[in-house]
């Protein structure tokens, strides 16, 4: 029998390319830069599985390069902001994503961030570095203590439920904001719900965004959401950078409106060397290391590709974002 043909748009660790040699006609992308539009378009040309990443945009122009063959796109990551939902949807496409093995693995980026900022540990590495040590200073990189202040969460689904067990242990109050509810969360960390987003920016030294990318959610984090923040506050962002308005960031972070910013995702991604954001010392970058432990992405690779070979075979994925493909069938 034919085996189904499947691009994947970069070298993903080993375990999971194994996984779909075994049963695919495999053709992967090679180089560290994702595949150019054009060439991706050419590359996915009857292929009946796509596995991609979050650097890869796949809208409707590039489902339909494809082909009608195309059955599954396999998305190596929780965030799928990447792939164009509706229009898979319409062409009955299944899209996968790999959420779950990655939550605690960037709970624990995001909170290395927080602690990171807070107590000035970059700038502090760079000034021994430097040279510029020469003795115990009283008001030397003088930071923000964490054990005691507020935590504010906004979405509480599960990185940022994570966030908050890691916070329980250094004695944060949390409070958090979330379209729903999560009386459990109350409970188990003690966490409070506000009733508007003012509130959290208003009330939290620390901001810790764990929102999806949606239309609601774009720029969520803009000017007047930035005014309302401490000026001692602390934003801390791994989810997506289109959260923040960047421009207006760079200004309260540059007059001091809020205290520091720490990033593992920015807009635009990658960030430019030159970009001026990178010239502040009160803001972090790390260029999106959420899920980057060797355990988590080999999970992640398992999963994007057990996904992609049940969809190949008309089984049902573990992990799928538009499960109405296979209802309406
Ligand atoms: C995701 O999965 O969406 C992260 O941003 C990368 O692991």
């Amino acid at each position: 029998m034919m085996k189904p043909k499947v691009y994947v748009t970069r070298q993903i660790p080993d375990r999971g390319l194994e996984i779909l040699k075994d049963t695919c006609d495999l053709e992967v992308w090679e180089k560290e830069i994702p595949p150019p539009k054009e060439i991706l378009q050419d590359k996915v040309r009857g292929k009946d599985g796509l596995l991609c990443l979050l650097t890869d945009s796949v809208d409707q122009t590039l489902m339909d390069a494809a082909g009608a063959q195309l059955k599954v796109i396999s998305n190596y990551a929780v965030g799928y902001d990447n792939i164009d939902i509706q229009a898979a949807t319409e062409r009955k496409i299944l899209v996968c994503n790999t959420p779950g093995v990655l939550t605690e693995t960037t709970a624990d980026l995001a909170f290395a961030l927080l602690m990171t900022v807070a107590r000035r540990i970059a700038e502090g590495v760079e000034y021994v570095k430097a040279g510029n040590w020469k003795t115990w200073g009283p008001k030397l990189l003088l930071g923000y203590d964490v054990h005691g202040a507020t935590l504010g969460i906004i979405g509480m689904g599960k990185i940022g439920q994570a966030m908050a067990q890691r916070a329980l242990g250094f004695k944060m109050d949390i409070i958090y904001y979330d379209p729903k509810h999560r009386p459990e969360v109350d409970t188990s960390v003690g966490a409070r719900m506000c009733d508007t987003l003012d509130e959290v920016l208003a009330k939290a030294d620390f901001i810790s965004l764990h929102v999806p990318l949606t239309k609601e959610t774009t720029h969520l984090i803009d000017a007047e959401a930035l005014k309302k923040m401490k000026t001692s506050a602390i934003l801390i962002n791994t989810a997506r950078g289109q959260v923040i308005d960047t421009n207006a960031l760079i200004k309260a972070l540059r007059y001091h409106e809020i205290a520091g910013a720490a990033l593992d995702v920015t807009d635009p991604e990658p960030l430019p060397p030159d970009h001026q954001l990178l010239r502040l010392s009160n803001c972090i970058v790390v260029p999106h290391i959420g899920s980057a432990s060797i355990a988590t992405r080999t999970k992640m690779a398992v999963i994007a590709a057990e996904n992609l070979i049940a969809g190949l075979k008309g089984e049902r994925p573990k992990f799928i974002v538009n499960p109405e493909v296979l209802t309406n069938n």
